[in-house]
């Protein structure tokens, strides 16, 4: 037996070997969207965020929009993590992400006039993030208005640059934010011959190369101070003082370029998977994930929707959903909940727990329905079926609950809601057996009844 003084004295075997029992760190909070984006990430990251001492995103760029709704004053963000709000968190922008310059600066000194303060002084960005340029902007709409002129369908992409940066990534061209940094007339020629290679894809491509070096040398000097070994610097949060450190997932689960509705997807993981390769963390520092599901199911863009309503429900929850693309404007489409959808998601993500968001946009209606099996050709499938030409023929059976007919968006807790609503979330719960955290009443900060 280890006497006492052996064991404080670190000379026991066993303590000698304390090391080896393993110090996980810190864990990260992830919050990720569960159908095809907009569930209201921006919201539950911002609740989460009042007490975060690091908000990170780990992929996609400014294809994104959150929306932020604080004392009346409505924010967006598009490759900020929304948590910047929080004036005492430090935001990061993880290597997984690419970054467009000018539109971060436009981004952050938009919302400087609603008031951000000191984000500059509060925003990491890691040394590997690949760099959007604007050609690569240019070559989406290009790209988009071929498959329009081929096939006549496009992807409906948000025209960003997403697909042709990482797709430059990919095919090892991409320039990356240490490169920038680095020695510039080396950036410059890489720079230069990136835009060859373009020119000679695109013949339309214009592109003036001396000012976009211009601009950038500029760009390049007013990122430097906020840029680290994106790395080190997780592994130096993961492993110091306790820290609370939340995990922003853009777009979303149905939009995973290896889980989505493909091709009709963008083209990073925004599944849980994302969150490690796109920070650079073990798998053992991933904590609570939770997945962002609005109580009815959204779209913009082109591609399979099985539960989608192009009828008059669907224009209800469009005009009381107020759904409107943060990044492009666009009208969303809008149909039921689709409990197969989100099953699918979860074996993916493994969520924890859900935020259930927008429950009072379903007020008005009398009755509600839940997408709940699909059928192909009569036969169930008990499956999200890959191919999208199968997904767009399946035949959705679906349980109708009663509406609760009655405004919810000043109840504060689970027992004042409607008896309808409460079994609306029930019922959700249930069939996939992850409960709901938090149920979502309106846009505002406040707008949110806590569960357990
Ligand atoms: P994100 O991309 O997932 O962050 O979501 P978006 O910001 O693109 O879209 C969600 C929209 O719904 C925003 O306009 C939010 O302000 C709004 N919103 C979020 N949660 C709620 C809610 O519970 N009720 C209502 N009425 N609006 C909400
Ligand atoms: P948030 O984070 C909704 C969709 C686009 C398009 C497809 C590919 O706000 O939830 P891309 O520009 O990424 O190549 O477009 O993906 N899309 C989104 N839809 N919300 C988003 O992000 C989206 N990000 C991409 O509409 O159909
Ligand atoms: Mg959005």
């Amino acid at each position: 037996m280890t006497s006492q003084n052996e064991q404080q004295n670190g000379s026991s075997p066993a303590s000698k070997r304390a090391w080896a029992a393993g110090h996980v760190g810190n864990r990260v909070t992830v919050v990720l969207g569960a159908q095809w984006g907009d569930e209201g990430k921006g919201k539950v990251v911002d609740m989460l965020a009042t007490s975060a001492d690091l908000v990170c995103r780990c992929q996609g760029g400014n294809n994104a929009g959150h929306t932020v709704v604080v004392d009346d004053m409505e924010y967006d963000f598009h490759l900020l993590p929304s948590g910047i709000i929080n004036p005492k968190a430090i935001s990061f922008i993880g290597n997984g992400v690419v970054i467009h310059l000018p539109g971060l600066f436009e981004e952050a000194e938009k919302n400087e006039k609603k008031g951000l303060k000191n984000w500059d002084k509060r925003l990491v960005i890691s040394d590997r993030a690949h760099i959007v340029f604007d050609f690569h902007q240019a070559v989406d709409g290009m790209q988009e208005m071929q498959r329009q002129k081929d096939s006549g369908k496009n992807l409906g992409t948000t025209k960003k640059g997403i697909g042709p940066v990482y797709a430059a990534k990919a095919s090892r061209s991409g320039l990356r934010v240490c490169d920038l940094l680095a020695d510039f007339d080396d950036f410059s020629r890489r720079f230069e011959a990136l835009v060859k290679q373009y020119r000679s894809m695109y013949p339309g491509l214009e592109v003036d190369t001396t000012s976009q070096l211009q601009e950038l040398k500029v760009y390049s000097e007013r990122i430097r101070p906020m840029v680290r070994d994106g790395i080190y610097f997780m592994y130096e949060v993961l492993h110091g003082p306790p820290k609370k450190i939340l995990v922003e997932g853009a777009n979303a689960a149905m939009l995973d370029i290896d889980f989505g509705t493909y091709p009709f997807v963008t083209s990073s993981n925004c599944t849980v998977g994302g969150v490690l390769t796109g920070l650079g963390i073990p798998a053992q520092n991933v904590g609570e994930v939770y997945g962002v599901v609005k109580a009815y199911t959204t779209r913009v863009g082109v591609g399979a929707f099985p539960t989608e309503q192009s009828n008059e429900t669907g224009e209800l929850l469009q005009t009381r959903g107020h759904e409107f693309g943060v990044t492009t404007g666009r009208k969303r489409r809008c149909g039921w909940l689709d409990l197969v959808l989100l099953r699918y998601a979860h074996m993916i993500n493994g969520f924890t727990a859900l935020a259930l968001t927008k429950l009072d946009i379903l007020d008005a209606l009398d009755e509600i329905k839940v997408g709940v099996s699909y059928k192909v050709d009569e036969k169930p499938i008990p499956y999200f079926p890959a191919n999208m030409e199968v997904l767009n023929k399946v035949h959705v059976d679906y349980v109708t609950l009663p509406g609760w007919k009655t405004g919810i968006d000043k109840l504060r807790s689970f027992d004042e809601l409607p008896v309808n609503a409460q079994n609306y979330i029930c019922f959700i719960e249930k069939h996939l057996g992850v409960p709901i955290k938090w149920v979502g009443v309106g846009k505002d900060r406040e707008s949110m009844i806590r569960l357990f």
